[in-house]
């Protein structure tokens, strides 16, 4: 039998509350503010400290609990996983959650594609032949980042009508809308400056077509089409403005804009079907009718 002194970890300390310990407000006499647990003092008592003995025997000793410990993660992550959510919640409620799930691969594909990729005019084309051709699972993983894009879009058109058919961008779910069409926009420019990266002749001149219709917009058309382009031609300053675009700025905003988006929803709650209507509580019910 191990002794049990041996077994309790040594920082399992809390903050001492004013009058705690040897009544100076410092603890019991460790002089930094802390309760050791482990000593008894005039709260727990001999008795206190054996039973606190049992729990820490059973307390978990791995890497989570000690994260928890001092995070109290799993309080939040609790919080989230049981929240409550409105009768009738189906499968269509779960399109937010794919089109993130799709954003998450899209991004850790994209990582493994920015590990081999060249932005230049000359060497984009080859360095994307040569991903493809000779790296091991690189067809795969491009495949995945291209097909993913589409997944996406469709995703998060999907996951908007359902929003939109649900009324669930009704007070006070607004902001969380606005923010949604900012999240569309992001990712559609994700899909356009995507596109030019592999520069073959269809991606050179699909974003050639791009740019123009850009720069016939109304008012800042002509402008954002001179700022995306980067030069009188597309060309190597396109290709690198595009690059720094989709992989930096863009993907840095979406993570952003979805953290605040999730925020609301776990602050807010969902909504319920517009089938599913709420009943009266008891206490407001007529006693004289059914
Ligand atoms: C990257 C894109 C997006 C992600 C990751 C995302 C994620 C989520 C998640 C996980 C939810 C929780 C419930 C559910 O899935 O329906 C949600 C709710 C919501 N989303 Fe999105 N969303 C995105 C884009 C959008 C867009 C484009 C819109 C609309 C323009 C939108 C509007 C809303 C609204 C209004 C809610 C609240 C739904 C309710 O109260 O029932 N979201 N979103």
């Amino acid at each position: 039998m191990p002794d049990i002194e041996k077994l309790i970890p040594p920082p399992l300390r809390r903050p001492a509350k004013p009058g705690e310990g040897n009544g100076n407000g410092n603890g019991n006499g460790n002089g930094n503010g802390v309760v050791d647990l482990r000593q008894p003092t005039e709260k727990n008592g001999s008795a206190a400290t054996e039973e606190l003995k049992g729990k820490l025997k059973d307390s978990p000793a791995d890497v989570v609990g000690w994260v928890d410990e001092r995070t109290g993660a799993s309080n939040i992550v609790t919080a989230l996983a049981l929240r409550k959510v409105p009768k009738g919640t189906n499968w269509f409620y779960t399109l937010g959650s794919a089109t993130m799930f799709a954003f998450i691969c899209q991004a850790l594909t994209g990582v493994f594609l920015a590990m081999y990729y060249t932005p230049s005019p000359v060497e984009a084309y080859a360095s994307i032949t040569y991903l493809t051709n000779e790296v091991f699972l690189g067809e795969f993983v491009r495949g995945m980042h291209k097909w993913g894009a589409t997944v996406m879009i469709i995703l998060i058109f999907m996951h908007m009508a359902r929003t939109f058919f649900f009324g669930a961008y009704k007070y006070p779910r607004e902001l969380n809308w606005v923010i949604g069409v900012v999240l569309i926009i992001l990712t559609l420019v994700m899909g356009l400056t995507g596109y030019l990266l592999p520069f073959d002749q269809r991606s050179f001149w699909a974003t050639e077509v791009a740019n123009n219709i850009t720069a016939s917009g109304p008012f800042v058309g002509p402008y954002l089409a001179d700022f995306l382009r980067a030069g009188p031609e597309i060309g190597a300053t396109t290709i690198q403005r595009f690059y720094a675009i989709h992989m930096l700025l863009v993907p840095g905003l979406i993570i952003g804009l979805i953290g605040a988006h999730l925020f609301l929803v776990v602050k807010l709650g969902t909504t319920a079907p517009p089938w599913v209507h709420a009943s009266k509580p008891k206490s407001l019910r007529r006693k004289d009718v059914g």
